[in-house]
């Protein structure tokens, strides 16, 4: 069945694959590279996003849930997948069963691991989670030692390193950061001390891969750099990224409004002069956040038009006065070029006091996705 859409959403693979080359350059050729596809790819779809990274040399995945794992299983892809947010012991079985990873942080998950190993008669790999500041997932650093003497007893588990997140590593001010860092590497000099490897410990971001190579450990897990934006909207990555996602529309009507005209639900805008409105199929049902109403833009010929009123569930309307000759039909860039003019994710996140990555998994996930570069 052809699937169509009045809003065409594009992921171009080429621009995919050109980020992960542009990261792999920054780092040594020891260090692996775990591309993070969590969230279907940060809404960019889970199973073409793996094959590319996979075409292009990613070492790891990092996947959000045993279900994404499995999809990616069920789709041929056989390199070592991370399950980033651990797992319950119900889904040890299956997740043994699949090979996966798993970040480690609970003492039942480890027991319903080791018992699934050995009933299945193969290891099972896990990376200790440990919290060095992020307060989210994992083990406060002063249990980790703790733990570590208890997986002793688990002979079917291989602890493949300890594994922390970064909390703000995005920011020019390093100072939290190094803490972390410092935190994390105290750790695991303490756990080699007494005798355990780790040989894959890691903690780097996008942001932490591009600035600091002493965050580098021997695997770095960066998401949003490989989808073409930056960690910190206002602080240029160290490598041109391209994007990887657009998303245009067009014109489904066009009208003129005379002066004092309200605009949308809510009245929230009233024409001051005469206007030519465009009305665009797109809304909230399509990810477009209503937080953009009455502030964010699109480009019809390449020019900004401004967003008037409120953002319904399947419509929005710009504001095209000053752009002669717009017609019904004619073509509208949401996210994404339009000749020399670009609307990046981090413009619409500003708009809407949000990140590029809220911006990417709304959007991603409401439309039917279209791919080039494959
Ligand atoms: C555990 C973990 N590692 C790595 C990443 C990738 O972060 P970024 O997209 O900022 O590179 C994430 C994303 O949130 C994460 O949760």
């Amino acid at each position: 069945m052809m699937v169509t859409s009045m809003v065409d959403l594009l992921i171009d693979l080429a621009a995919l694959d050109y980020n992960y080359r542009s990261l792999r350059r920054l780092c040594t050729p020891q260090v692996k590279l775990l591309g993070v596809v969590k969230a279907d790819a940060y809404g960019h779809g889970l199973v073409p996003v793996a094959r590319k990274l996979v075409a292009a040399g990613a070492d790891y995945l990092g996947v959000g849930s045993l279900d994404e794992g499995l999809t990616l299983r069920r789709s041929g892809l056989a390199l070592p997948l991370l399950l980033l947010l651990g797992i319950l012991p119900k889904e040890a079985e299956s997740a043994v069963g699949a090979y996966m990873e798993v970040a480690l942080f609970r003492k039942d998950v480890a027991q319903a691991m080791e018992a699934a190993a050995q009933a299945q008669g193969r290891k099972a790999r896990v990376h200790l989670k440990v919290d060095t500041g992020m307060g989210r997932l994992g083990l406060l650093p002063q249990d980790v030692l703790p733990f570590l003497e208890e997986l002793k007893n688990y002979r079917h588990l291989e602890v493949q390193g300890l594994i922390s997140h970064l909390a703000m590593a995005e920011i020019e001010d390093k100072t939290y950061t190094r803490r972390q860092l410092q935190d994390f590497t105290t750790l695991l000099g303490e756990a080699r001390q007494r005798g355990w490897k780790l040989p894959l410990s890691h903690i780097a971001n996008s942001a932490a891969l591009g600035e600091m190579p002493e965050a580098h450990f021997a695997l770095v897990r960066p998401g949003i750099m490989l989808y073409g934006s930056p960690a910190h909207p206002h602080r240029p990555p160290p490598v041109e990224l391209r994007p990887v996602m657009s998303v245009t529309t067009q014109v489904l009507q066009l009208k003129r409004l005379p002066p004092e005209s309200s605009i949308s639900y809510g009245c929230t805008y009233t024409t001051a002069d005469w206007c030519d409105l465009a009305i665009l199929p797109i809304g909230y049902c399509n990810g477009y956040l209503r937080q953009l109403s009455n502030k964010g833009e699109v480009l019809i010929q390449g020019r900004r038009a401004p967003i008037r009123g409120r953002v319904c569930m399947n419509l929005i309307m710009v504001e095209v006065t000053h752009i002669p000759g717009v017609k019904e039909g004619d073509r509208v860039t949401i996210l994404g070029a339009d000749g020399d003019a670009r609307l990046t994710a981090d413009d619409l996140a500003g708009w809407g006091q949000t990140i590029s990555y809220e911006i990417y998994c709304a959007l991603g996930t409401a439309n039917p996705r279209r791919y080039v570069g494959v």
